[in-house]
């Protein structure tokens, strides 16, 4: 642990002033002290950490990670959470709230807060938006804010009662937050296990269709739009929803958006192996969609990539895809995922990368980071961009598994991962 440290010799990525190259990092009393456009001579010094051939970056927010404390310790708890995450290069992580009891009042937040005190990166709870997520009544939301929860969501499903939403925007516009909406009409879901179409028809199974997430995301638009309150828009699945999201930009509503790496990545097709790591919510789409959101991230229609890692029990994911829980983890893939399918295949340059994985969030969020300011608080990622890897489950520090990427050939890699000047992840 070392608090003035000299990051020399690496390129680093700053998304503010769009700077890709070589400068010298100096980080004192746990914040930038100043970032240094190389000159030929070298540093030297005992508190020079070198860093050649590296790329350096403001550290990545994860906006949307399940941690599963409290209620289900044996599948994630806060800390477990939170080394994972600093394990993929994330310094900071949002939690949801639907933990078992959910996080649905001031207490619930303040344990998160309590239990983060010892984790090795910055956790931000996400309140719930109605009490015990059951889509019913509104939580105190004031309440939550002041204690620092800083959005709030019903996330793992959608919110049902369209006055409901319109009266927690309003809400939420006071507070200053942003509402996380899971898009999803549980109506048309109509209990699915998988995207509704060809696949689907074929296995026999039932499907949840585009409309299902579409219509709410185009009832988000119109009700963020009416309150003028911050709506984000999670797990971005389909076509037509990144083309909702990006007129509605065009027109000014204060909507933001983000998307996975599996969304990105993964087709419905490959459900046909009856792996239940594949089985999440919003499901697996088709390579149309995946187009689509590849083209929303590279346009800045999608604003920021989040893992919605969520871990669930072998002995749960187990079961027959019909049973087995929706959800996968992601916390120590994302990154190997941007850099090998976004970045290297020239889809999104890395400033782009870093905006859409640290600038954008923080910004979403309104917490410290995503910039190598001076005066910000020393939170850094920093990435091997050459080192090949193959993503292995059993050296995840996550205590989940469910990971459909196990066997991966990736390249680029966390290093290092600094939080507040603290050196939280090494392997260098
Ligand atoms: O696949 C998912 N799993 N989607 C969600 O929205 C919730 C998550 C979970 O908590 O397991």
């Amino acid at each position: 642990m070392k608090n003035n440290i000299i990051l020399a010799g690496g390129k680093i990525v700053d998304p503010v002033t769009g700077y890709f190259g070589p400068a010298n990092v100096f980080i004192s009393d746990g914040k930038i002290e100043k970032v240094e456009k190389r000159k030929k001579d070298k540093i030297t010094g005992r508190n020079v950490i070198k860093l050649d051939g590296k790329i350096v970056c403001p550290g990545f927010i994860d906006m949307h990670v399940h941690l599963r404390e409290p209620g289900d310790e044996d599948k994630e708890t806060i800390i477990s959470g939170s080394e994972a995450a600093a394990a993929g290069g994330f310094t900071s992580i949002a939690c949801m709230p639907n933990t078992r009891p959910p996080l649905d009042n001031a207490g619930a937040i303040e344990y998160v807060n309590n239990r983060a005190l010892m984790a090795p990166v910055k956790v931000y709870p996400v309140g719930a938006l109605t009490v015990g997520q059951k889509g019913e009544t509104l939580t105190e939301m004031m309440e939550m804010s002041a204690c620092g929860a800083v959005a709030f969501s019903d996330d793992g499903s959608g919110v049902q009662n369209n006055d409901l939403m319109r009266r927690a925007l309003e809400y939420s516009r006071t507070c200053g937050t942003p509402i996380i909406s899971h898009c999803e009409y549980s109506d048309l879901a109509a209990s699915g296990v998988m995207h509704e179409g060809f696949i689907s028809s074929k296995l026999g199974m039932k499907g949840i269709s585009a409309v299902a997430e579409e219509l709410m995301v185009m009832r988000e638009i119109m009700l963020a739009s009416l309150t003028q309150a911050r709506v984000h828009i999670a797990h971005v699945s389909t076509a037509g929803s990144v083309d909702l999201i990006r007129k509605a930009k065009r027109a000014k509503v204060p909507v933001t958006a983000e998307a996975t790496p599996h969304h990105f990545t993964l087709t419905d097709d490959l459900i046909q192996s009856f792996d239940t790591n594949l089985k999440v919510n919003p499901p697996l789409r088709t390579k149309k969609d995946i187009d689509a959101v590849i083209k929303g991230l590279a346009d800045g229609a999608i604003d920021c990539i989040a893992s919605d890692h969520a871990p669930h029990s072998i002995e749960d994911k187990e079961l027959e895809f019909d049973y087995a829980p929706f959800g996968l983890i992601g916390l120590e893939t994302t990154l190997g995922m941007v850099i090998t399918r976004l970045i290297n295949k020239k889809i999104i340059s890395w400033v782009e990368a870093v905006e859409r994985m640290s600038t954008a969030p923080a910004r979403i969020l309104d917490i410290p980071g995503g910039t190598l300011n001076e005066g910000e608080p020393a939170d850094i990622t920093v990435i091997d961009p050459d080192l090949e890897w193959t993503v292995n489950p059993d050296n995840f520090k996550s205590l989940s598994r469910n990971t459909p990427f196990a066997g991966w050939k990736l390249k680029g890699k966390a290093v290092m991962t600094i939080v507040d000047a603290n050196i939280v992840y090494s392997t260098i």
